[in-house]
């Protein structure tokens, strides 16, 4: 029998992004599945209800009969109360569902037996990387930092020599260079910008310079193992952390803007700007803080506002590959094609091996319990 699945509209206010597009709803298809969408799902990402039809999906008019039979539930987000209340028994659920931060929507899938999975948790192995949610909305997000910082900024970036005089080009600095940072990197040095950045894994040193961007950091015997296996950032020591922000504060007070994108999996986002040096900085200066949603690494950041701070302006804006909807859906969209795509069998059943190092690595919620090694209470 062919497998169903269901896209349905976000439900939280400020989510943009849609879990499928026209085209992988045709890829969707091709791969043997059947796809109801949600009318209006797509609205705010550009992605017309007419366009999934003529995709091959079936429009449902509202979630309740998008979910009523659906095997798969394609979301961007956790699905609300009442889609969870509304899922076929046994349905699996797809989603960035934050792990560590939404336990109660996790808790209230297992209560309704979904079997769900969580993009977050998609290992970083060179099979899974078409499915890398975290790297494809990152991404996204870095070159949005800047753009907003640029925005916000009231000079330009780059170097301008005119017949009324030379503008300076703008000083960024990013702290944090993962997926995000680089992009940002990248997108500064495009418009213009002197860019330097930091990073407690060492290997981000060369990556830094290949982009054409200084690189700065305390490069004592922590900074040298500060990368776990995994490829992600220890949380470092209190006297690294000392060291780090006494060579930041010289640094920090010459930049016109900043782009803060450090996290640590798991953990609370590192305090990396404090208070002190937010007043150090020239008024007009920015920080966009990318990490606010994950507590922040900027010192007075609010979430969703732009806060000004003595005329230094800290941008805290929740989910910013949600304001570049159209191309983080297009991207979202394309990682969960290849992760439907491992659902299925070879004769193009579904048949979920659980045993797959990517399935079980993502695997939540199954069974009417929360599975997962990392989140058992
Ligand atoms: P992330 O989003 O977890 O963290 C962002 C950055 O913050 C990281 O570079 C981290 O080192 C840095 N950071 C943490 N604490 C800091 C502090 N106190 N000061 C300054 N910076 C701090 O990282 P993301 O973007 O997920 O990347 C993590 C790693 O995974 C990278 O090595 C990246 O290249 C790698 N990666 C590998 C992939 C693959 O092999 N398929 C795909 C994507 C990323």
């Amino acid at each position: 029998m062919t497998a169903q699945i269901a896209v349905t509209r976000e439900r939280r206010a400020d989510e943009t992004r849609v879990a499928a597009t026209p085209d992988s709803v045709r890829k969707l298809i091709a791969l043997g599945y059947a796809v109801t969408v949600e009318a209006g799902a797509g609205l705010t990402a550009s992605y017309a209800d007419a366009d999934y039809a003529a995709a091959g999906a079936t429009i449902a008019p509202a979630a309740v009969q998008a979910l009523a039979n659906a095997d798969i539930v394609l979301k961007v987000r956790a699905p609300a109360d009442q889609e969870i209340t509304a899922l076929k028994t046994g349905a699996i659920v797809v989603a960035l569902l934050n792990p560590f931060g939404d336990r109660a929507a996790l808790d209230a899938l297992a209560l309704r037996g979904a079997t769900a999975f969580a993009m977050e948790f998609v290992p970083r192995i060179t099979r899974a990387q078409v499915m890398d949610a975290l790297s494809s909305q990152a991404n996204l997000a870095g070159y949005r930092a800047v753009i907003e910082a640029a925005e916000v900024y009231g000079r330009a970036l780059p170097m301008m020599m005119t017949a009324a005089g030379t503008v300076a080009a703008a000083k960024v600095f990013v702290m944090g260079v993962g997926v995000a940072g680089l992009q940002a990197i990248a997108t500064a040095r495009r418009l213009g910008a002197v860019v330097t950045a930091t990073d407690v894994r060492p290997a981000t040193k060369e990556q830094v310079e290949s982009l054409g961007a200084k690189f700065l950091a305390v490069e004592d015997e922590e900074f040298k193992n500060a990368q776990t296996a995994g490829g992600y950032a220890k949380e470092m020591s209190a006297e690294y952390q000392a060291k780090q922000a006494a060579l930041v504060s010289d640094h920090i007070k010459k930049q016109d803007i900043v782009i803060t994108t450090a996290l640590i999996p798991g953990r609370p986002a590192p305090k990396l700007v404090s208070a002190e040096q937010v007043a150090s900085m020239k008024p007009g200066s920015v920080l966009v803080d990318i990490a606010v949603e994950q507590g922040g690494n900027v010192a007075g950041s609010r979430l969703g506002e732009v806060a000004d701070v003595g005329g230094v302006k800290i941008v805290g804006y929740a989910n910013l590959a949600g304001r570049i909807a159209a191309d983080a859906s297009n991207l979202y969209a394309r990682n969960l094609l290849a992760f439907a795509g491992l659902l299925l069998n070879k004769e193009g059943a579904l048949a979920p091996d659980y045993e797959d190092e990517i399935l079980k690595a993502a695997l939540v919620a199954q069974g009417g319990a929360v599975v997962h090694p990392a989140l058992k209470t």
